[in-house]
């Protein structure tokens, strides 16, 4: 079985969809098998890894019956488009609702190491489809001031999956994205994070900001290969993920192309 995230935050526009797709290519670099889904109706991460905008069936149709999910695989990814609005509406008046999804990847998660779900902006039906689909939670704060409260909405919900259908799930962290960590703001939003939630469930790894990140998503090029220097965040992210999802073989391979610690730069 294969392990089942579920990347969440709050709001829109906190970097979530481009955690998932550099993730996917970091975890794939670990060499392990990876199946990208992309569970927003914007289609975002569906046109990150420049899938084609034709592809059918995508997610919706699984999600409103008329798919197989192993149907709308398309070259390890899942994707989306508007018609997943129609199929959350659909699914709204239907039993077993928050099940779908977990019914749907059980079909297809065989072959894969790593199943990462990208979540829709709003904390509703899809994102808790997810969330009882998932065995963790991973959630993705902006660096700002309001921060907490956002982690706050959300957790509040990922408590709603284990009340309720999903007692297993477990929250792995949140991490800090868009970071601009020489300012006074974020180190304080930041300390603010680790005093409320704990050290262990704040990733040291912080993402930072960068206005590369637009030119990267625009070429749908991995940040990895776009800017290996910044790219350099997530092998990092990718390396607390996978000890804390005790994957560390995976960890292992990783480990060679992680950037060399800073101790020089410290140093000097
Ligand atoms: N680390 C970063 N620094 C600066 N901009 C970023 C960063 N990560 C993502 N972005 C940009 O921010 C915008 C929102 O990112 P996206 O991943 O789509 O967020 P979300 O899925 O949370 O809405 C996009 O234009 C993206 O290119
Ligand atoms: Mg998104």
């Amino acid at each position: 079985m294969a392990n089942k995230i579920a990347v969440l935050s709050q709001k829109g526009g906190t970097g979530k969809t481009t955690a998932v797709r550099t993730l996917t290519d970091v975890l794939r670099l670990a060499g392990l098998k990876v199946l990208a889904v992309d569970l927003d109706p914007q289609g975002n991460l569906s046109d990150y890894f420049d899938v084609d905008p034709e592809a059918e069936p995508t997610i919706g149709d699984v999600l409103a019956g008329r798919a197989s999910a192993k149907q709308a695989i398309h070259g390890d990814v899942m994707p989306a488009n508007l018609s997943l609005a129609e199929a959350e509406l659909q699914l709204a008046g239907k039993m077993g609702r928050e099940l779908t999804l977990r019914k749907a990847l059980r079909e297809v998660e065989g072959p894969y190491d790593i199943v990462l779900i990208d979540c829709p902006p709003a904390l509703g039906l899809l994102t808790v489809n997810a969330l009882v689909a998932a065995d963790h939670a991973l959630l993705s704060a902006e660096a700002q001031y309001f921060a907490m409260q956002g982690v706050e909405q959300a957790l509040e919900v990922i408590e709603l999956a284990r009340d309720g259908l999903n007692p297993d799930l477990d929250w792995l962290g949140v991490f800090f994205n868009i970071a601009d960590m020489r300012t006074v703001h974020s180190r304080e939003a930041y300390a603010s994070l680790r005093e409320h939630l704990g050290e262990d469930k704040v990733f040291s790894t912080t993402i930072r900001s960068s206005i590369a990140y637009a030119g990267s998503a625009e070429r749908a090029v991995s940040i990895l290969e776009y800017r290996p220097d910044l790219g350099a965040d997530y092998l990092l992210l990718a390396d607390e993920l996978l000890r804390r999802l005790g994957l560390s073989a995976a960890r292992r391979r990783l480990t060679p192309h992680l950037p060399d610690p800073p101790a020089a730069v410290a140093a000097g």
